[in-house]
């Protein structure tokens, strides 16, 4: 596996610094007003890839808060361009009326918010704001918004801190390429 990494484009280390910097932004923007520990949060990791991150992040927004998730795909198997996402499971409990921080690993076409926001906000959320550990340099990306992110990258594949290629490589610490040599090219465009 090891073999496979082409090129770590964000460390362990930066990661982890990067990660206690949101939770204290979402921290304070949940506070409103009253002690934090009172706030009524609600955190929703994407699954799967947001798994990892939406754990580390987690442990440092010392709030009183929930945990829901949903299961999302967009990218089958060896696929590296989204085909669209689709919602293939929820665990969210009741959300309604209380202030909803949804995470996910990375904003490349923007397909996934943009159908998992609206979904949220129908079911009651008395807020919902959405946190990016990635946002890839890519104009649909810039477009759909998005309150907390964590590093801006270039539009490139990547992999490692919960990302995938066909399912692996998500128990990488650092975020990654890959060589050429491990997407076959008429995969790298499909
Ligand atoms: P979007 O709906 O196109 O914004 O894509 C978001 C989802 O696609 C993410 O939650 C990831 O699971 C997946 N994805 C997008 N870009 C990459 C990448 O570079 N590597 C691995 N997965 C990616
Ligand atoms: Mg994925």
């Amino acid at each position: 596996m090891l073999d496979d990494i082409e090129r770590v484009l964000i460390s362990r280390d930066r990661i982890e610094a990067r990660v206690r910097e949101l939770a204290e932004d979402i921290t304070r923007d949940h506070a409103t007003g009253r002690s934090p520990d009172r706030a009524e949060l609600t955190m929703i990791p994407i699954l799967t890839g947001a798994m990892i991150f939406c754990c580390d992040l987690m442990r440092y927004i010392p709030m009183a808060m929930k945990i829901g998730m949903v299961t999302v795909s967009s990218y089958p198997g060896t696929s590296i361009r989204s085909q669209g996402p689709s919602v293939l499971g929820k665990q969210l409990g009741d959300i309604k009326g209380r202030h909803v921080v949804l995470v996910d690993d990375i904003l490349d076409s923007g397909g996934t918010i943009r159908a998992v926001v609206p979904m949220l906000q129908e079911l009651g959320a008395a807020s919902v704001r959405v946190c990016v550990l990635l946002r890839k340099n890519r104009p649909e990306a810039m477009a759909t918004p998005c309150d907390y992110v964590g590093f801006d990258i270039p539009d490139e594949f990547v992999v490692g801190y919960g990302l995938d290629y066909d399912d692996y490589y998500r128990n990488l610490p650092d975020v990654v390429t890959l060589k050429r040599s491990v997407i076959p090219p008429h995969r790298a465009e499909s």
